[in-house]
């Protein structure tokens, strides 16, 4: 039997994977570990995935890492992923340099502790010239967010003339995101059950074929990636035409 990887059309790439990664809480839970602990198991598979999509040459990985809706759990779950965050993006910016892939975040990145907010700004810089993967990490994102912030920014330069309301067009106001430069996702994998898109990437996700599986995330391996990948193969995508 091959493996899901073997079965990959090399040729047929989606050119972006974006992620809801879900299902660290309840699968410490189960374990009768504290949701930290599924935090920590959580950053080993973010490890897998990225390997995974370098390894076979996916040009863009979005991973949905703290929604903005995120802040408003326990204090101590709160700080516990920021310093999980800080801590693993100060480990790997050399494997990502290692392996050619370049970092990007999107979000309310002003709203993140300074410390975390300081390790990225080093992380992207480090790695701007890397040619492979794209990782776009989501941070204090939210959907929402992103579109009202989209809005007051097109508002200002309609004020100051840079704009007019009949020059709008699906394409400029995309420029007003904050995944401008970065193509729409091809694939969206959540893991764990939940069958939403919670408030990510709501004008991006559009055409997005949706992947849904079962597995918790820190239980998601290289392997179930290139399953969805497999999937998302067998679809006819027609765009709405
Ligand atoms: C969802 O599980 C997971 C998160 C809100 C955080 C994801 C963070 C990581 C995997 C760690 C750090 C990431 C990077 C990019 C280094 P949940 O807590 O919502 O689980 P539940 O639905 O079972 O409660």
């Amino acid at each position: 039997m091959p493996t899901f990887k073997e079965q990959v059309d090399k040729t047929r790439l989606p050119e972006h994977v974006a992620i809801i990664m879900d299902g660290n809480g309840r699968w410490a839970k189960e374990r009768g570990y504290n949701r930290i602990f599924g935090h920590h198991n959580g950053v080993k598979s973010v490890r897998e995935v990225t390997e995974a999509a370098a390894e076979i040459g996916i040009k863009y990985l979005t991973l949905y890492a703290f929604s903005t809706e995120n802040w408003e759990r326990p204090q101590a779950e709160v700080d516990a992923l920021m310093e999980l965050l800080i801590e693993t993006i100060e480990k790997e910016t050399p494997t990502l340099n290692k392996n050619n892939v370049r970092l990007l975040a999107i979000g309310d990145l002003k709203r993140l502790p300074g410390k975390l907010e300081d390790k990225l700004q080093r992380c992207i810089d480090s790695t701007t010239l890397n040619s492979g993967l794209t990782l776009v990490l989501a941070l204090s994102y939210s959907a929402r967010w992103e579109i009202i912030n989209a809005v007051k920014n097109i508002i200002k330069d309609i004020d100051l003339k840079q704009l007019t309301p009949e020059e709008m067009s699906a394409e400029i106001f995309a420029n007003y995101l904050t995944t401008k430069s970065i193509p729409d996702p091809d694939l969206l994998i959540r893991t764990s059950g939940e069958l939403r898109i919670s408030n990510f990437l709501l004008w991006q996700l559009a055409y997005s074929e949706l992947y849904f599986t079962e597995t918790h995330w820190p239980e998601f391996s290289k392997e179930c990636f290139y399953e969805a990948i497999c999937d998302y193969q067998q679809r006819e995508r027609r765009f709405g035409k």
